[in-house]
Parts: structure tokens; C-alpha cells; sequence
């Protein structure tokens, strides 16, 4: 698709759906799959509640919810990435406009999201909408490190990475140019990303910056 809403994002992920798993983990010098496991260890299960894990992508954050006994729907924009995800329920939409009746899950989850669409706070409360009162939801994502850490992530972030990604191929050369300037600007518009979730109506919001700050996990509760 070349032209409508989220074009980024699906630019970005429709070339590199295939290899985005091994080379996600490899940039990310190993540490995605901690972020996403602190992320769902982080959430109280009851077994077989249901779950919907928003930009689901390949299903990486969908298989440790499934190991864990959440029962999941997966949404993502990715046609590409949504067809390499293991399934059952796979659902091809738009986080800012999901195709469930208010409250259908009894918990949310969702993964380097935010920084694709023009108002995530809009889009947290639609989140919102489909989560039973009570219901928690988790989201991972890129942190900024700051401080003495804040040059090195620059130098990997805006030299390294760009690098690595061209030797892995020109999807990947795309992602790698990328990643650096889409965190940096996130984090300038919102410096905060636990004040979105308040913002957007969730309590008992709690935050963790993980690996130096490179990773950010966040939790929040429907009232
Ligand atoms: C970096 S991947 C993350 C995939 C998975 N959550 C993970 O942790 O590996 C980001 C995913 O978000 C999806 N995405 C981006 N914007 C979206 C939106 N507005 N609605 C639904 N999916 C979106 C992309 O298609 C992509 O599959």
C-alpha cells in the first residue's frame, strides 16, 4: 500500500517482515526480547483472559502472552508482518480505530507503537475503549538514555545502527536511518510517556527504563 493513513510505518515493515525478528534482536543488541518479557510479566493473568496485542507485528510479544495462558487477538496495519504472525486470531486494522465492541478484552498490550501515529494520546484512549474496566494494559518501547549513557546511545543509534543496517540489506538500511530521529522526536514531544497514559485516562501508571535507559516498559489500568 503506497498511499493512506500510517504510511510510515507501512513502508517501513512491509520490505523487512521476513528477516524483522533474527535482525530486530541482533540491533537491539539482544536486549528486545527482556523488554518484552519484563513487559508481560508485569501484568496479572487470571487464565484464559483474553488479550489483544496491538501492532502484534510477527508475534513475538503474542507468544510469550500465549506461553503465559492469555488467550490473544492480534492487530497490526501489516499485511507483511501480520501474515508471518503464528495466529489464531489475527486481525488486520488500525490502532487508532479498532474493530471491537467497548470493552471485549480484559487486557491490552502493545509494542513500538506509539511513535507511528500523529496522536497517541488519541490513540491510548482508543485503546482504552476496548479494555474492561479494571483491565491493564502494557506497552514496550525505545527509551532515550540520558545523562553519560546519552552519547553512546547517540553514537550507536546515529552511526552504528545506520551502518549495520545497510550491510543487512536496503529494508533494514531504511529502519536503521531511521530509528535514531523517530525516538529523539518522541521523546521531545513527549518527554514523559507515563504522562500519555494519564493523560488518556489509565491509573496506577508505572514505568521502567531498562538497559540503560534503551528500552522503556509501561503499564497503566482502565478505572
Ligand atoms: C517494531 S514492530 C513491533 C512488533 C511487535 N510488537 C514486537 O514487539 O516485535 C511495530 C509494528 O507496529 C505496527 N504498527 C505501526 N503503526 C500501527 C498502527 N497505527 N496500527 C497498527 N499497527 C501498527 C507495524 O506494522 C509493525 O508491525
Amino acid at each position: 500500500m503506497t498511499s493512506g493513513p500510517n504510511l510510515v510505518a507501512r513502508r517501513l515493515f512491509a520490505p523487512i517482515a521476513s528477516s524483522y525478528e533474527r535482525w530486530a534482536a541482533v540491533l537491539s543488541l539482544g536486549q528486545d526480547s527482556r523488554w518484552r518479557r519484563r513487559m508481560v510479566d508485569g501484568l496479572s493473568n487470571t487464565p484464559k483472559a483474553a488479550v489483544l496485542d496491538v501492532a502484534a507485528g510477527t508475534g513475538s510479544i503474542t507468544r510469550l502472552l500465549q506461553a503465559r495462558g492469555w488467550v490473544v487477538t492480534a492487530v497490526d496495519l501489516s499485511r507483511e508482518m501480520l501474515s508471518l504472525h503464528p495466529g489464531p486470531a489475527r486481525v488486520l486494522a488500525r490502532a487508532e480505530q479498532l474493530p471491537f465492541a467497548d470493552a471485549s478484552f480484559d487486557a491490552l498490550t502493545f509494542g513500538y507503537l506509539l511513535r507511528y501515529v500523529d496522536d497517541p494520546v488519541g490513540c491510548l484512549v482508543e485503546l482504552g475503549r476496548v479494555v474492561k474496566s479494571g483491565g491493564q494494559i502494557g506497552m514496550v518501547e525505545f527509551g532515550l538514555p540520558r545523562g553519560i549513557w546519552n552519547p553512546w546511545w547517540r553514537l550507536y543509534s546515529g552511526t552504528l545502527l545506520p551502518q549495520a543496517g545497510r550491510l543487512v540489506g536496503p529494508g533494514w538500511r531504511d529502519v536503521g536511518s531511521f530509528l535514531k530521529g523517530s525516538i529523539e522526536d518522541f521523546y521531545l514531544a513527549h518527554p514523559e510517556p507515563e504522562r500519555l497514559f494519564k493523560l488518556a485516562g489509565f491509573t496506577e501508571v508505572r514505568i521502567e527504563k531498562l538497559s540503560l535507559g534503551g528500552g522503556v516498559v509501561a503499564w497503566g489500568r482502565k478505572p
